[in-house]
Formats: C-alpha cells, sequence, structure tokens
C-alpha cells in the first residue's frame, strides 16, 4: 500500500522494506530509499534488475507490495514511451485527468515549459519523438508537482535530441527544484543532471554515489571520469570505463 502525504518533514520519497515479488522471484527485495525534496536522483541498473516497477509502485500504480512506501501525493510521472492518447489532441492529452475547468490555460502554460506551445493543436501522430516525449514531459508537469518520476524518458531519442531534452529537464529542475527520480541506462546522463546516482542491484539500492561536482557540468572532468568509472564498475561493465566520453556532452 502506498500513503500518501508527506512522508516526513524534508522528504518527498521515504521507502522502507520494499518487497515486490512476481511469482517466486522477488524483483524488489527490501529496498530501502530515501529522496529529500527538491533533490535530483538518478536510478542505473541493468535491465530488468527491477528500475519501472519500482517507479511504478513510487506512481501509485502497483499495489501488490510489502514495506512501506511514502510518497508526495503532488506527483508527475513520464515513462519511456510517450503514452498520448492518440483520438486527443496534444493540449487535452497534457491536461487529461485534471478536474474540469481552465484546462486550456493549464495546457497551454505547461506547453510553453516545454516549449510546444505553438503545436498544442496537433494531433500526437503528427508530433516527432522529441515533440511527443515533450508533451509527455508537459503532462507530468501540468499539476505543478514537487515530485517528478522520470522513467527513461530520454531513452528512445536521437542524440542530438536527447541532449536538447536533458538540458530542458536541468532548466526545469533549476527553475522549479522539484525533487527527481530518473531512471535512465546512461551514466553520463546521471553525472550530468542528479545530486546522487544510485545503482540498482539484487532488488536494493546497491550503490549510491554522490555527485558534488559544480553546475553547469561537462562530462571529462576528472572527478567526472573517476565516478562514472566507478558506477560502470558497479553495472558490472568496468571494462568499458577505460575509454573517457568524447569531449563535452552536455553543457548544463
Ligand atoms: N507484471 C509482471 N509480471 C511478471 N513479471 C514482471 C512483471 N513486470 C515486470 N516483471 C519482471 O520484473 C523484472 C523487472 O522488470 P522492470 O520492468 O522493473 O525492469 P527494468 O529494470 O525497468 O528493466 P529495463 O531497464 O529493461 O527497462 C523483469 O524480469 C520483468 O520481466
Ligand atoms: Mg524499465
Amino acid at each position: 500500500m502506498v500513503f500518501p502525504g508527506p512522508p516526513q518533514v524534508g522528504l518527498s520519497v521515504s521507502v522502507r522494506g520494499l518487497v515486490r515479488r512476481f511469482g517466486q522471484r522477488s524483483i524488489i527485495d527490501r529496498l530501502d530509499l530515501d529522496i529529500r525534496r527538491g533533490e535530483f536522483v538518478a536510478l542505473l541498473g541493468a535491465s530488468g534488475c527491477g528500475k519501472s516497477t519500482l517507479l511504478r509502485i513510487l506512481a501509485d500504480l502497483d499495489h501488490e507490495i510489502e514495506g512501506k512506501v511514502f510518497v508526495s501525493p503532488r506527483r508527475g510521472v513520464a515513462f519511456q514511451s510517450p503514452r498520448l492518447f492518440p483520438w486527443k489532441r496534444v493540449w487535452s492529452n497534457v491536461v487529461a485527468g485534471l478536474p474540469r475547468g481552465g484546462k486550456r490555460a493549464s495546457a497551454n502554460a505547461a506547453l510553453e515549459e516545454v516549449g510546444l506551445t505553438h503545436r498544442g493543436d496537433a494531433w500526437p501522430k503528427d508530433l516527432s519523438g522529441g515533440e511527443a516525449q515533450r508533451a509527455s514531459l508537459a503532462r507530468a508537469l501540468v499539476r505543478n508537482p514537487d515530485l517528478l518520476l522520470l522513467d527513461e524518458p530520454f531513452g528512445a531519442l536521437d542524440a542530438l535530441t536527447r541532449l536538447k531534452a536533458q538540458a530542458l529537464v536541468a532548466d526545469l529542475w533549476q527553475k522549479h527544484r522539484q525533487a527527481v527520480l530518473l531512471v535512465t541506462h546512461d551514466v553520463e546522463e546521471a553525472l550530468l543532471l542528479a545530486d546522487r546516482v544510485l545503482v540498482m542491484r539484487n532488488g536494493v539500492v546497491a550503490h549510491e554515489a554522490t555527485v558534488e561536482l559544480p553546475r553547469p557540468r561537462t562530462a571529462g572532468s576528472a572527478g567526472f571520469n573517476r565516478l562514472r568509472v566507478q558506477l560502470l564498475d558497479w553495472l558490472g561493465v568496468g571494462e568499458w570505463a577505460a575509454e573517457p566520453p568524447k569531449g563535452a556532452i552536455l553543457d548544463i
């Protein structure tokens, strides 16, 4: 059961002893996690380790759990695929599920945040991949959340669009300072964006790295590379770390 409401003063998420089983397998196995208000946390982990499962639980979409989960009720969620309703225009997708009244104005405000005001009347099928992803982000922002749950929101984007989307999320966070939990496969993305990077393994948070690099960040500094190598090791792909990333990836 997910208990809504502020968990403890200063925390947007507080999880204790969380277990999620599928049949005989405990995908999440006595996991603990705290996210402070306004903190940007990135979550890494091998494919199939349970990252999306955890995010769905925090989004209150999965209740078959044991343990305690406290999560801020004002949360916005964006999934790896944008999941827009094809029969609703973009603006209408953004406010789907909101109570009546002032919907168009709310949609416009959220679309403006993601630079998509001009596509408000478009149909989802006419959006580019990056636009659809931004529409999905606008939908997550429309309730003015104090917690953003983002499940690989840049996963399907080409490299350039991905950089722009990363910069957008960094800007939004600088502006609003919501707590963010960003699931990603990309160690560099995690290090460019997050205050803290978690590695999920064997159903728990097996490692965490505090990222004290000053912002704006660029890839390639000694501190950046040290954390990168450490995280790749925890992900079990340490041998790939020998070659440092080529130049600056994102100047945010
Ligand atoms: N409803 C379900 N029923 C049975 N098994 C499930 C269900 N949902 C997820 N799983 C299994 O739980 C494991 C974790 O899935 P999850 O989607 O959380 O992984 P993930 O870490 O997000 O992986 P990826 O990085 O590939 O997105 C997988 O082995 C998956 O097959
Ligand atoms: Mg996943």
